[in-house]
């Protein structure tokens, strides 16, 4: 099979799903590329995506795939386009998300054709806990492209969607139960804080406003993705969470992408 339009969708607070899905199109060499950004917005409509080769990447929540992810890519119908779903973790575990994530494709429409697992800095990581801070690094970008060219090798050896085999995916159904979290929010240093707004521009769901010239986090809003801890430029925000801690304790060392091809 030979598809000759790549198209890429993410949900990617903190870039790094962006970036290893970017490696993977790279290294398929794709000469005519589009791509969908769902981190900012919902679609406003139904999209079919017809005869694409098709790269979905988002990161891990709690083992699963974010619910606003979900919701968003449920706007995407798949029409004889081949699908690889990618999820980016932390360095922790990845658990049922990449199979989550296969189902909802293929329930979309889609056809399995390969699927990975990648790691990224950990959303909580600072400082004073770095997880796998700096990640995806120069060796998942290589490990990405390659496996870009694999996938692309796999697609043209088959004559059709209907030759390839099933796939068979890490994860378990029923997927690990969603814990409601107890509604929290980044905090502002207001000395920092010069409301310059660009928080307010990159939260994913619409969590921060400015209110009577102070910085508000609906707490029941945000989604803890720490795009604005990341990439406030004043250093203004911070979200401590014992989380932090316990992940750099037990889950420092590195782990390596997992494929299924
Ligand atoms: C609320 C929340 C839950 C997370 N749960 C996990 C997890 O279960 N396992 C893991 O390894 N990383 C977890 N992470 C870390 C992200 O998966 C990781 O930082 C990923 O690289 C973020 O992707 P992005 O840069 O595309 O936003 C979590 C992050 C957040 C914000």
């Amino acid at each position: 099979m030979n598809y000759k339009h790549v198209h890429v969708i993410y949900f990617s607070p903190t870039h790094s799903s962006a970036k290893i899905a970017h490696a993977i199109v790279e290294g398929m060499g794709a000469v005519s590329y589009s791509e969908s950004d769902l981190t900012y917005e919902m679609p406003e409509s139904e999209e079919a995506v017809e005869k694409e080769l098709t790269i979905v990447a988002v990161p891990v929540y709690g083992g699963r795939v974010p619910d606003t992810a979900v919701k968003r890519l449920q706007k995407f119908v798949g029409k004889e386009s081949p699908v690889v779903p990618v999820v980016v973790y932390g360095n922790r575990d990845y658990e049922d998300a990449l199979l989550e994530l296969s189902d909802l494709l293929v329930q979309q429409g889609f056809t399995l054709l390969a699927a990975a697992a990648f790691v990224g800095e950990h959303s909580f990581s600072c400082s004073q806990y770095p997880v796998a801070a700096g990640r995806p690094d120069q060796k998942d970008h290589d490990d990405a492209f390659l496996f870009g060219q694999h996938v692309l090798e796999k697609l043209e050896a088959y004559p059709s969607l209907e030759a390839l085999p099933p796939l068979k995916v890490k994860g378990n159904r029923p997927y690990k139960e969603k814990k409601a979290a107890a509604p929290s929010a980044p905090l502002v240093d207001a000395s920092r804080c010069n409301l310059c707004g660009h928080c307010v521009d990159i939260c994913p769901v619409g969590a921060i406003s400015i209110q009577n010239g102070e910085m508000i986090s609906d707490p029941v809003l945000c989604i803890k993705c720490c795009a604005c801890v990341k990439e406030c430029p004043e250093e203004a925000r911070t979200f401590p969470n014992p989380f932090a801690e316990y992940l750099y304790k037990n889950f420092s060392a590195r782990k390596a992408p997992e494929l299924f091809l």
